[in-house]
């Protein structure tokens, strides 16, 4: 357990409030890591953290406003002092259709959060993590595979791959690691509809090895071994979690 051991580790979540950040969140805290639960919605927030316990902060925060990233920073360091992990999950996915019918709003509404919410988490949070720290962006298979009727989402999380390479190169020098949670198929509020789909949900599950959607938990396991010691000499990486969908 020592290895995986998270206690005095203060970790920041993003979009924590439901889905796989939720899950992360009460995984971090399993392991004794103290969390900030971020996102945009103060409600879901408090239900989240009254869940985890003493160990939950809350703080609102939208990724997509600079000034909301770094109000939370400074939130962040005011109350504990530090940041240890910063795990950028905050991600939306509003479109599933073709080119054609995407809009130049709906291209920019999800490279804003999922891309570019990512780069100001980073340049801000990330960059107040001290030596021995660990970012943790939430990718997607659908950043490393093409997934059809998702031309945005999946350039948003291809970006988000490279992102974490290029900074692992600059803050390996800081003793700050980079590295990617690549989640499959998880039963959220995200992919619901999609997935309880009559007729497009299916080939979903049959695509899937293993049977079966993942859960929050098993993203959850994933992180906290990503920020905690016994993950020390991986940076620039991503951990696919997929139930074997890129393995063939
Ligand atoms: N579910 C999957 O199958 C799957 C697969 C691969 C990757 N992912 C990725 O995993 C992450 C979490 O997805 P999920 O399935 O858990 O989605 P979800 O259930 O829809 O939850 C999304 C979370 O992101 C937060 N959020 C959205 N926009 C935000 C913004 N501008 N600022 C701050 N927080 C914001 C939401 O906060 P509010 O509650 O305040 O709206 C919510 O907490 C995303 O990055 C997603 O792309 C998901």
């Amino acid at each position: 357990m020592s290895d995986f051991d998270l206690t005095g580790k203060v970790c920041v979540v993003t979009g924590a409030g439901r889905g796989i950040g939720r899950g992360i969140a009460e995984s971090l805290a399993r392991y004794g890591a103290t969390v900030v639960l971020s996102g945009r919605t103060a409600a879901t927030l408090a239900d989240a953290a009254a869940a985890i316990g003493a160990a939950a902060s809350t703080q609102v925060a939208d990724v997509t406003r600079e000034a909301d990233v770094i109000a939370l920073r400074d939130a962040v360091l005011a109350r504990h002092g530090r940041i240890d992990v910063l795990v950028n999950n905050a991600g939306i996915d509003p479109v599933w259709r073709g080119i054609e019918k995407t809009s130049l709003a709906d291209w920019q509404a999800i490279i804003d959060t999922n891309l570019t919410g990512t780069f100001l988490c980073c340049k801000y949070l990330g960059s107040a993590i001290g030596q021995g720290g660990s970012v943790i962006n939430v990718s997607s298979i659908a950043g490393r595979v093409g997934v059809t009727r998702s031309v945005p989402y999946c350039a948003s999380k291809g970006g988000v791959e490279l992102l974490t390479k290029a900074l692992a190169l600059d803050w390996a020098k800081r003793g700050v690691r980079v590295n990617c949670l690549a989640p499959g198929y998880v039963d959220t509020d995200l992919t619901h509809a999609l997935l309880s789909h009559e007729v497009h949900g299916k080939p979903f599950l049959d695509h899937i090895p293993l049977g079966r959607f993942g859960t929050p938990r098993e993203m959850g396991g994933a992180v906290v071994f990503l920020a905690s010691d016994a993950s020390t000499y991986m940076t620039g990486q991503s951990l696919v979690v997929d139930g074997g969908w890129t393995a063939d």
